[in-house]
């Protein structure tokens, strides 16, 4: 009644002024009523966007779109994220989405994505009422409960985003329903329970995102139907079972063309297009599944990153591989992938990056792999790969500069042919292999080397001084090798401006270093984060400077022959968690300071000449006995009281 009144009352001044700008209108009650009841469940709105919601012209309020003819109302826009003069920024909502919304019938779009603190569930009667939704993005909130079974009833609904909320049950079998669904988006949530198989008939789906959930059972054979998809994810998940051969059906043209006759290393029709020839992005890393890669894996001609790491798949690897023409990542790594690496792998002239680590591959390598002049990431670690040298034509490799032959067998001198490759080497990861020989001094002319590790091997040398060049070097792994001499080199490392790599992580334990101790801190590397040193014949006094070391959170220092009293300004290293400095020969007090340590999880200073009160309070009183024992002569708690 009043809404008629109103109504009328605004006609009335349009005429009576001429104006239609002066426009008053309202819309209809319905869509009031459920919009203040939206507004009455929010407690904070910290855009201040709802504040605004007053009279009775909703089409005029801030999110609101109307229809221009009906003037009810098509779309909420309440993103979290709004962007105002060029910047993003973030806004809460906390409270309640009201299941009055579903009243707004005329519903094209809800936009309420990104509002951390938007809770409740999603409106029961959705699809029986919100049946012209088109786009549905409930992502980012704080939702919980489960999918209603009447969402196969939204037919109009091209895109529905719920992902990252805590949504929880199975994924309705009804959802086969949404005939015009693009993209779907469950992707972390707590979803259960199995893939529906009706998923096959969402003909127009180029987007299907279930990764980081609970989905159980195997991926349905109907995926394979699916012919616009281009990006499926189901990483992170609990399925098992086969990857569907289904992936790889050949459409019923190219059927025509069928003929599987392989040369060596060559495939005779590299490019023939499976029926899901648009999949780009296949990502099921991290699940159960088992069994092999299909033959024809080759048909997804689209593929541009393909991860399949940490399940259970083995077998070889199938030529085919070489028709992914626009396979720029591949990684396989944590499988039981056996056999050798197939010579078509050649052909994939766009591949990036090669991850086959953790697997059971065996040598010798194709040389083919060199034709990979686009590749810059080659993992081939703990295979069966034997490999006994690093093939000469890796120096070849146009844009290789990080490689991981962690495990492979490699036995002699670690070769002068990586000072030479066409990349400068930026990781190079050679542990756990047989290296006997030196670190060479060309090593320190890698000027773009951000890691290196040798660790695991039976180097026997000093560390080169030409190591001082590494302005690059943010983690340096040697530990358990044969190295001798000082440390010095690498606190003596020169840091390039600001943004050059600094040394953030350093082991150098369990070998035979014997000096350099006064270094440390000294130079310019004073953001390390990581300092292991443990393990060797390290004699001296820490220098003060060790307390420039203000962002380090692990040092162990154990097993060493280190002397003299701790340095009080050891309580400046106040991110520190990890402490060890047992077995050597420091003595004098536990410096009062070492209270002002209170991120410390683990101490320990066992086995050293220290003596005195341990400082009266926490973190230092929570330590077990074993962390002090072995002493000159500590005393009060955790140990016994001191006698006066
Ligand atoms: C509705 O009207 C507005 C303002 O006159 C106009 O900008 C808009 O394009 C119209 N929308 C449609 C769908 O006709
Ligand atoms: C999310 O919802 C839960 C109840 O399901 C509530 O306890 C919690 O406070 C909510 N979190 C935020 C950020 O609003
Ligand atoms: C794949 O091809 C097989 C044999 O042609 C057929 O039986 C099956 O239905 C196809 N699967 C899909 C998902 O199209
Ligand atoms: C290869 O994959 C494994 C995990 O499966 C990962 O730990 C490793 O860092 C990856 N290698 C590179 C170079 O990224
Ligand atoms: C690895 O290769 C070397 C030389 O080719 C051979 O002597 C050795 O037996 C092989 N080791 C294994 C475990 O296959
Ligand atoms: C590396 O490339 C050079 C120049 O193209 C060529 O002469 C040499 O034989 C190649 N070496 C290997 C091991 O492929
Ligand atoms: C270096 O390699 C060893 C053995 O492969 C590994 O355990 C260690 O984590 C690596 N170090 C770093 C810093 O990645
Ligand atoms: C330091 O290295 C030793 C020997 O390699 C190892 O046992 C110890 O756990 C390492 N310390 C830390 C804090 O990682
Ligand atoms: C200890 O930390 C303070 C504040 O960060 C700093 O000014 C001082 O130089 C540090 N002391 C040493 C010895 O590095
Ligand atoms: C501290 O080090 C000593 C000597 O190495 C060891 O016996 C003891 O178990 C360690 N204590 C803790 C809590 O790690």
């Amino acid at each position: 009644m009043d809404y008629q009144l109103l109504k009328f009352v605004a006609m009335l001044i349009m005429t009576a002024f001429g104006d239609t700008s002066l426009t008053i209108e309202a819309c209809s009650p319905n869509d009031i009523k459920a919009l203040m009841s939206f507004k009455n469940g929010i407690q904070i709105d910290t855009s201040g966007r709802l504040k605004k919601w007053v009279g009775l012209n909703c089409c005029k309020w801030e999110g609101i779109v109307c229809k221009n003819l009906t003037i009810r109302v098509k779309e909420i826009n309440l993103p979290g994220f709004i962007s105002k003069d060029g910047d993003l920024f973030q806004t809460q909502m906390t409270g309640l989405i009201s299941p009055s919304i579903v009243l707004l019938t005329s519903l094209e779009v809800i936009d309420l994505g990104g509002l951390v603190g938007l809770s409740g569930i999603i409106p029961l009667t959705i699809g029986l009422h919100l049946t012209n939704l088109q786009k549905l993005y409930l992502y980012g909130n704080n939702l919980t409960g489960s999918i209603p079974e009447n969402i196969g009833d939204l037919q109009n609904l091209q895109e529905l985003a719920l992902q990252e909320n805590k949504l929880s049950g199975s994924i309705p079998l009804s959802i086969g329903r949404l005939k015009n669904l693009k993209r779907l988006l469950l992707y972390s949530n707590q979803f259960s329970g199995i893939i529906p198989y009706s998923l096959g008939n969402l003909r127009n789906l180029v987007e299907l995102d279930f990764h980081d959930n609970a989905l159980t059972g195997n991926i349905p054979d109907e995926i394979g139907k699916l012919q616009a998809l281009e990006n499926l994810d189901l990483s992170n998940n609990l399925l098992s079972g086969n990857l569907p051969s289904s992936l790889t059906n050949l459409t019923v043209i190219s059927v025509m063309y069928l003929d599987t006759n392989y040369l060596e290393g060559t495939i005779l029709f590299p490019s023939r297009p499976g029926e899901m020839s648009s999949l780009a992005f296949l990502r099921l890393h991290n699940n159960h599944l088992d069994g092999k890669i299909p033959s024809n894996f080759g048909y997804l001609v689209s593929l541009q990153r393909v991860s399949l790491s940490n399940n259970k798949l083995e077998g070889t690897l199938p030529s085919s591989i070489g028709n992914l023409i626009s396979l720029t990542e591949f990684y396989i790594s944590e499988n039981f992938f056996s056999g050798l690496i197939p010579k078509s792998i050649g052909q994939i002239s766009q591949l990036i990056m090669l991850n086959i680590s953790r697997n059971f591959i065996e040598g010798p390598l194709p040389q083919e792999i060199s034709s990979l002049q686009n590749l810059q990431t080659l993992d081939l670690s703990f295979n069966h790969l034997n490999l006994s040298y690093i093939p000469k034509w890796i120096a070849n490799m146009s844009s290789l500069s990080r490689i991981y032959f962690a495990g492979c067998g490699i036995h002699g001198q670690i070769p002068d042919l990586l000072q030479t490759t066409i990349s400068p080497i930026q990781e190079l990861d050679l542990s756990m292999n047989l290296f006997n020989g030196i670190i060479p001094s060309w090593i320190g002319n890698l000027n773009q080397l951000y890691m290196l590790n040798l660790s695991k091997n039976y180097i026997h040398s000093h560390i080169p001084h030409s190591f001082r060049n590494l302005h690059d070097l943010a983690i340096l792994d040697l530990h358990s090798n044969k190295l001798t001499g000082s440390i010095s080199p690498i606190f003596d490392i020169e840091q390039q401006g600001i943004f050059g790599g600094s040394l953030r992580f350093v082991d150098l334990s369990d070998n035979k270093f014997s000096s350099g101790i006064e270094k440390i801190g000294v130079g310019e590397q004073c953001d390390i984060q990581f300092l292991n040193l443990s393990h060797n014949i390290l004699k001296g006094v820490l220098p003060n400077a060790v307390g420039r070391m203000s962002s380090i959170y692990s040092l162990d220092l154990s097993f060493n022959e280190l002397g003299a009293n701790l340095p009080k300004v050891m309580e400046n290293l106040t991110s520190l968690e990890t402490l060890k400095l047992q077995e050597n020969d420091f003595t004098g007090k536990i410096p009062i300071g070492f209270l002002k340590l209170m991120k410390l999880k683990e101490l320990n200073l066992s086995y050293n000449l220290l003596e005195g009160e341990i400082p009266k309070g926490k973190p230092l009183i929570d330590f077990p006995k074993s962390c002090y024992s072995g002493n000159k002569g500590l005393c009060g708690k955790p140990l016994s009281p001191c006698k006066l």
